[in-house]
């Protein structure tokens, strides 16, 4: 079993978990500020680690709720059993699992599964990306006038001051914005030429390392927001089209 087919596999069983408990009443506690976790995204976890350590047990696991590599592996799945637990919590439709791999720091597969849409993005390093198997391609839009950019928002309340400050900067150029409350999703629609950029200012790596493979292998640029080369481990990071990257860069600073 390679290292995508078993990501599938895990991302499609944490998947019908979160499906399992939607029309069930929500069990959400509070783990941080503005931050919540529930029954979900716990089981949703337990069903990727179980599929990934039957098939890998070599691998280290960084996963959101809890979960470090224990040893110096140099193989490290990336985990987001859910990704957009607020929207979760409110019934809002818009969440998705992400699943990463990371070897020697280098994102190598990333799969982001929409289990309400049964949609399926898939990126492998060098192999391309795809969405419910279709080849997948970033927008060919290069006027900044006609840009449509994902956002979603950071907790801390003086990162999210200045992502609105730059956000009306943009405002003044761009089309339009859209938030879905998941940054795996929000990377993923830039893949498929459904955005033309995105970003955001605190994220964590389970957040962005699947989808920014995603827009990578489908054509994009992603970089961090000062324009300096991004790592998964980064917070701050710009994906576009490619096309518009320094446009955008330009209104990152202001
Ligand atoms: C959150 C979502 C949200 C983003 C937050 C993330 P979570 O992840 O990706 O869109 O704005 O910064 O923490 O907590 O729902 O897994
Ligand atoms: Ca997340
Ligand atoms: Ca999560």
């Amino acid at each position: 079993m390679n290292l995508l087919d078993t990501a599938i596999e895990a991302a499609r069983a944490a998947g019908q978990e979160i499906i399992r408990r939607w029309p069930q009443e929500r069990d959400v506690r509070s783990k941080g500020f503005r931050d919540i976790v529930t029954d979900a995204d716990l089981a949703a976890q337990e069903a990727l680690i179980a599929i990934i350590r039957a098939r890998f047990p070599q691998h280290g696991i960084l996963s959101e709720e809890g979960l470090a590599p224990t040893n110096n592996a140099d193989t490290v799945w990336v985990l987001d059993p859910l990704d957009g637990t607020t929207n979760y919590a409110r019934r809002l439709p818009s969440f998705s699992v992400s699943v990463a791999v990371a070897r020697r720091d280098a994102l190598i597969v990333g799969v982001v599964y929409d289990p309400l849409r049964d949609y399926i993005f898939c990126a492998e390093r060098g192999a391309g990306a795809t969405w419910n198997g279709q080849r997948l391609h970033v927008s060919q839009v290069d006027d900044l006038g006609q840009a449509v950019a994902g956002v979603d928002f950071a907790r801390e309340p003086a990162i999210r001051s200045s992502q609105m400050a730059t956000m009306v900067v943009c405002s003044e150029r761009i089309r339009t914005f859209r938030s879905f409350g998941s940054a795996a999703l929000g990377l993923c629609f830039v893949a498929a030429g459904w955005l033309d950029a995105y970003f955001h200012l605190s994220l964590a790596p389970w957040d962005v390392a699947a989808g920014a493979l995603m827009v990578t292998e489908a054509g994009g640029a992603i970089t961090s927001t000062d324009g300096k080369p991004w790592s998964y481990t980064q917070p701050r990071c710009l994906a576009t089209n490619g096309k518009l990257h320094s446009e955008f860069l330009e209104l990152m600073r202001g």
